[in-house]
């Protein structure tokens, strides 16, 4: 047999394992009761008073769109509002500058971070290992967590493919120390599955979870990964575009599974107190 033949042969081979592997994670939808309130303004109404509890949602927009800004309001609402703590996981700044960014709004994120409140793990791309899921893991356990922001996936998705081994997909696995080269084929399988086994972490560890994502260049597909808007229990979509108007920003509820969710595009205010969702008027 030609090389070329074995090599298509493995490939097809391991796609087939990934494939089931992916089949399998796959779990029913966990049936949750209430609503986890934002508290952001003009927000909640647009789905039913929040979330649905328990849900992943998927914030997705260009650079500068506010997504951050909208996540960590959404955990300094829940510890200020609703008693509720979160934990803030971010790849991309950190703690200080995202503090800094909290103060312009007034918010003290250092004193409900005193409080135990507010917990936020800046992790560097660069000592991503997979101890990292684990200790997420562990402080949610340990602080009680309700919410949760994973700032952001796709920065998280772009690695997984260089971290990981085909045929050890489990999630911890994904991002340890495990080099290999793969075919573009089989970097997109495990792109895949490495997607669904995060989320259906995130679901196990029963909070409401954030994932903020790039938006995807392709009109077809909403994230950057083209997939977590499907495992995804619900979809934000916030846009950039200048008219000269108020705002330049506008948001969509996209999906939001056990939801009848408005489905019109909305004003997005960054005002002195953090982000407000108006009424188209
Ligand atoms: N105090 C403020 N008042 C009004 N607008 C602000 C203020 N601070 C930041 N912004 C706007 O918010 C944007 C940053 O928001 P945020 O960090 O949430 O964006 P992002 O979508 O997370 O961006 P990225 O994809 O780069 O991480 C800035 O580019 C700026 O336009
Ligand atoms: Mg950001």
């Amino acid at each position: 047999m030609a090389a070329k033949e074995v090599l298509q042969k493995v490939e097809k081979a391991v796609v087939k394992k990934v494939e089931k592997a992916v089949v399998k994670t796959i779990s029913p939808q966990k049936n949750s009761s209430g609503r986890t309130s934002s508290g952001i303004p003009g927000f909640d109404e647009l789905v039913e008073g929040g979330f649905p509890k328990n849900s992943s949602v998927l914030i997705c927009g260009g650079p500068g769109t506010g997504k951050s800004i909208f996540s960590m309001q959404f955990l300094v609402n829940g510890a200020t509002k609703f008693g509720e703590k979160g934990l803030y996981v971010t790849f991309e700044q950190t703690a200080d500058a995202l503090k800094g960014q909290g103060t312009q709004f007034g918010w003290d994120i250092d004193g409900l971070e005193k409080k135990g409140l507010i917990k936020i793990m800046a992790v560097p791309i660069e000592n991503l290992t997979k101890n990292t899921i684990k200790e997420i893991q562990q402080i949610v356990e340990k602080e009680k967590i309700s919410r949760i922001v994973i700032d952001s996936l796709s920065t998280l998705v772009i690695n997984a493919p260089i971290y990981t081994t085909p045929s050890e997909l489990s999630v911890e696995q994904v991002i340890g120390d495990n080099v290999v080269f793969s075919p573009p084929i089989i970097g997109d399988y495990i792109v895949k599955r490495f997607v669904y086994g995060f989320i259906e972490d995130l679901r196990k560890m029963n909070c409401t979870s954030l994932l903020i994502s790039e938006a995807s260049q392709n009109n077809e597909y909403i994230s950057r990964d083209t997939l977590s808007e499907f495992v995804c229990d619900g979809v934000v979509v916030i846009s950039f575009e200048s008219m000269g108007g108020a705002y330049s920003r506008s948001l969509i509820v996209r999906k939001m599974r056990q939801t009848k969710n408005n489905e019109d595009v909305h004003p997005v205010e960054i005002s002195k107190n953090g982000i407000i969702v108006h009424n188209i008027e």
